[in-house]
């Protein structure tokens, strides 16, 4: 890709710099954390965790769609080089590339993500697995580093796991037409996206009775603590996942239990929290399948065709860039 996201996108300034986001985010209300902050490495590990929780459905469901498609992705796209932006430990997508090396025409792999440890790690993995692929692992923030991804070729980009849900609507509009922008006229994007369901089953995909979701959302107050120098009370903070119903999201929150003010060095910061107050960690939009569609339409992606596992849990929707 051959942009800076931010420059061509003229998104605020915030974007450009983690710290002056996340000071902004904590002054507005309710006040939030932006989720980049959830993934250092015990934060990637709790999130494999919960991808094998018996309540979180996404995960096995994507897997079904990858099992049952890749083939045909494969084959449809004929890509060269398949990117995976926020790749984790990238273990579904072997699926899709034993699929693509089967087919014969993939060169490259290239997964992005901010978690190094974690990243560098599936590297290694991927480079045993695909001696003869290109595993080209790329440390960046998506929503700031797309220029940092490979170009030529026909490239797939694969965005899995739900993750675009984790957006809230203005930053979704605003990555999907960066994506749009850095890829050409017959690049793919494979986006998963979870579905509109029951809302029993997505809360209790978001509170699991091991209380794995609790610590994994709980661990960014911990990162923070460690990387910018705060000193949040973890045990003062409960954690409470709410269903919006007019947008269509979970809402992970953390609740001060007591009043308290948190230091952030880094920030030269106070945080004042009464007692009851809430802090917004992250969110998991679910999507109708048409309202999807139409948003890739909006940023410059056509032809789509979603595909879905056989309860109609999870959607994997193909689309190329027009
Ligand atoms: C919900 S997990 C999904 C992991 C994997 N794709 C899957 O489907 O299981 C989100 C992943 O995106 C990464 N991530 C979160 N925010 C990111 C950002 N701003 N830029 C790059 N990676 C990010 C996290 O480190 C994590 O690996």
């Amino acid at each position: 890709m051959d942009h800076d996201t931010n420059r061509r996108t003229g998104t605020s300034i915030d974007r450009d710099d983690p710290l002056a986001e996340l000071d902004r985010a904590l002054r507005t209300r309710p006040r939030t954390i932006p989720p980049r902050w959830l993934y250092d490495d015990r934060g990637s590990e709790l999130f494999d965790r919960i991808t094998r929780l018996p309540e979180y459905y996404p995960t096995e469901a994507e897997r079904e769609i990858l099992a049952t498609h890749s083939a045909m992705i494969a084959e449809v796209s004929g890509a060269t080089t398949v990117i995976e932006l926020g790749s984790g430990t990238s273990d579904k997508t072997r699926t899709l590339l034993d699929a693509f090396v089967v087919h014969g025409e993939i060169e490259r792999f290239a997964p992005l993500d901010v978690s190094e440890a974690t990243l560098l790690f599936a590297a290694e993995v991927l480079a045993e697995r695909y001696p003869d692929l290109v595993i080209e692992p790329v440390v960046g923030d998506f929503t700031r580093h797309l220029a940092r991804l490979p170009s030529g070729g026909t490239r797939l980009v694969a965005f899995l796991g739900g993750t675009v849900g984790n957006f809230y609507t203005d930053e979704r509009r605003a990555f999907l037409g960066a994506l749009a922008d850095g890829l050409v006229a017959g690049d793919w994007l494979l986006l998963g996206v979870d579905l509109i369901k029951p809302i029993d089953r997505i809360m209790d995909a978001y509170d699991d009775s091991q209380g794995v979701t609790d610590a994994f959302i709980r661990n960014a107050l911990a990162v923070i603590n460690r990387d910018l120098g705060a000193n949040f009370d973890l045990g003062n903070f409960e954690y409470v996942p709410l269903w919006d119903a007019r947008e269509h999201r979970v809402d992970m929150r953390l609740r001060a239990c007591d009043p308290e003010t948190a230091h952030i060095a880094a920030l030269g910061l106070d945080v004042v929290f009464e007692a009851g107050e809430e802090l917004r960690v992250e969110i998991s939009t679910k999507f109708s399948p048409g309202d999807i569609v139409a948003e890739l339409a909006d940023a410059g992606f056509g032809d789509a065709e979603l595909l879905t596992d056989a309860a109609g849990d999870f959607g994997l929707v193909l689309t190329r860039r027009t």
